[in-house]
Formats: structure tokens, sequence, C-alpha cells
């Protein structure tokens, strides 16, 4: 009998590669998504690859009834990774109830259901953004969290206390949450990645819609930060590496090695790149000029962020094997695939 691991958000650009990855490792998976930033041909893609298709059940994690009635029909699930909510930074400084609604609300329904089972496991999908602008570099779990710069990076600093508090008086609930930097790329087979769907925020798809003649430049949000080239510096890591990172933490509750009750993980590659240095890798990798211009910062950047990867590498015996030439490499053949 497989092992049933329910995946909310499972047809987004994360979700869909942990699903992949989890199908590889023999369990098998049950999609939550509304497609409110996804569409049901995921599904297609993820079978394409794996030649399952995982059960998908198309409701909104916010209608309370439904999430119960789902987990009383599931009575049989191991785990939960939870993908889904809103994670559009500048979107949620004008929408901040529609943030907290969506990523809080449906976080403790969720918690609620996994609190009435003898024994349940929950993986948190956080963000480096906890950590704002960080004084030491690369950075640590132990880095102090700071005031959040946005309502998105605000629900993921209360969703990692609200699940802290949950499991500290639930003996039966076993929980990581993973702390991602950059997540970019697509599954080698072009068959999932990130959907263009409106105006990209992040700096990966705009470039690779501007390498293909969809947006005319790229603009850099500032070279006068204080860099080597004056760019801001993240930790890109390939969204397969991160998809894996998912299924060891996942395997290291079921096996019960988690050592608390609640761990956190940075997942990064633990190596820095600036906005000009991915720039010229993807130059390097489409063999063609990027259209870019420099203009005026953008509120909220911290100047850079790139994980210390030693906890995860030692404890999740996870470690990254993509780099970011591959990770862009792969990017530019999913831009080109959806053309
Ligand atoms: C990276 C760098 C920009 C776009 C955010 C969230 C994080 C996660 C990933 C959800 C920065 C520069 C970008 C552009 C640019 N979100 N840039 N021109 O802001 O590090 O992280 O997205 O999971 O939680 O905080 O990622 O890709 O937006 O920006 O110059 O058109 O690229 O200034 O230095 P960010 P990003």
């Amino acid at each position: 009998m497989k092992q049933k691991i329910v995946v909310t958000g499972g047809l987004g650009f994360v979700g869909s590669h942990v699903v992949v990855e989890l199908q590889n490792e023999g369990f098998e998976v049950v999609i939550i998504d509304n497609l409110s930033n996804s569409t049901e041909e995921v599904l297609k893609g993820i079978q394409a690859i794996t030649s399952i298709t995982p059960i998908f059940e198309k409701f909104d994690l916010r209608d309370k009834p439904l999430v119960v009635d789902f987990f009383s029909r599931h009575h049989d699930v191991l785990g939960v990774i939870h993908f889904a909510a809103s994670k559009a930074v500048g979107e949620s400084v004008k929408l901040p109830l529609l943030y907290y609604e969506n990523n809080l609300n449906t976080l403790i329904y969720i918690l609620e259901e996994l609190q009435k089972k003898a024994s349940s496991n929950f993986i948190f999908s956080s963000s480096c953004t906890v950590y704002g602008q960080a004084e030491t570099l690369p950075i640590t779990e132990a880095a102090p969290i700071k005031e959040a710069e946005s309502p998105y990076g605000n629900t993921k600093q209360i969703g990692e206390e609200i699940i802290y508090d949950t499991c500290k008086v639930s003996e039966n609930l076993k929980a990581i949450a993973l702390r991602y930097f950059n997540p970019i790329g697509a599954h080698d087979s072009v068959n999932i990645g990130e959907l263009p769907i409106g105006t990209p925020q992040n700096l990966v798809p705009f470039i690779t819609q501007t390498g293909m003649g969809l947006r005319e430049e790229l603009s850099v949000f500032g070279d006068d930060y204080p860099t080597e080239d004056g760019t801001c510096i993240r930790d890109y890591i390939h969204v397969v590496d991160l998809a894996k990172a998912h299924v060891a933490a996942l395997k290291r509750l079921i096996s019960g090695n988690n050592t608390d009750n609640y761990e956190v993980f940075n997942i990064g590659t633990g190596k820095g790149s600036s906005v000009l240095e991915v720039i010229s890798a993807f130059e390097a990798v489409s063999n063609q000029k990027l259209n870019y211009k420099i203009v005026e910062r953008r509120e909220g950047d911290v100047i850079a962020a790139y994980a210390d990867t030693t906890k995860a590498n030692n404890v999740l015996g996870w470690k990254p094997e993509l780099d970011l030439k591959d990770a862009l490499s792969s990017a530019w053949k999913w831009e080109q695939r959806i053309k």
C-alpha cells in the first residue's frame, strides 16, 4: 500500500516539482489546488514525466467545511506538504487582508485536521524573507528573524510561529519548515516549469521572457548597492534540487529521526549571485545578448541573501546537485517550449 501524501498548491511552480519527486520515490500523491495561480494542464505535465496522474481535488482551502470533509475522506494521509499560499510581495502590500486570510486561515484549518490524527507529518513552505537583511552571510537557521518587510513575509513568520506553537502541544504532530532562497528553473523534461501568469515579478522569468522577445527589456533594480558590481545578491536554487529537499525532509519525519517536533532548514545552494552575474550566465546559456537597463532600486529589496546549508547537508543528508547555469538553461528551455 503506497503511503499517501497531500500536496496543497501541488499544481504550482515548486509544488508540481515536488509532486514529481514524491512519485519518483513511490509515494501516492493527492493534490489540492484552487487553480488561482495554475492550470490543470500541469497535471498532464506531471503525468508525462512519471506516467502517474496524481489524484487532484480542486477546492479553496479557505473553505473550512471543505477542508474538514477532505480529511475525513482521506483519513489515511501520512503527511501534508503545504504550498498553497499567495506569494507576490508587492501585491501583499496592497492587499494585506487577502494575504493574511489566504496564507494563515488555510494553514490553521489544515493543522486542526492533522491534530485530530494519531500521527501526522507536516512540511511548510517558508522563505528566507523571514531573515530580512541578515547581519551575517551566509545565513544560518540561527540568524535572527527580522521585522517583515511585507505582509507576505509576515505570513511566513506568523505561519512558522503557528506551527511551532501547535507542535509544542501536539505530540502526534511533527513538522519541518523549509526556508527557500530563490527557486528558479524547470524540470529537465520541460514538461513542467514556472507558468507565466501575468507580468513576472521575479528576476529569472522576466529574463527568459525578455530573451524570447516577449518583454522589451529587463529593468535592473539598482546598481548602487554595496556589492562587487553594485547589484543585489541572491541564492538561486534549481527548483528540482529544492523539490528533492522536501522529500528528504518528509523522509526524516516519517522515519522518526527528527530530534524536535518542529525543525527549520535553509534550502539554497550556499552561493550568492548578483543580478548582473545572472544576466551574464543567461547570455552564456542562451548564446544571445540580453536587453536590460539599470533603473532605480525596488522598495524592500535586501542587499544580499545566500544560505549556509550546513544543517540541511548534515541533518537532512541533502545537498544541491545543480548550479546556476543548469537552472538558467532549464528555465530558458522551458520558456522556449511554452512560447
Ligand atoms: C531577485 C533580484 C531584484 C526582477 C522574492 C521573495 C521570496 C520568493 C522569491 C516567493 C532582486 C532583482 C528582480 C526584475 C530585477 N518569493 N530584480 N529586475 O525579491 O529575492 O525574492 O521572490 O516564493 O520570498 O522575497 O526575488 O526574483 O523578485 O528578485 O533587477 O525585473 O532580482 O531587485 O535583487 P526576491 P526576485
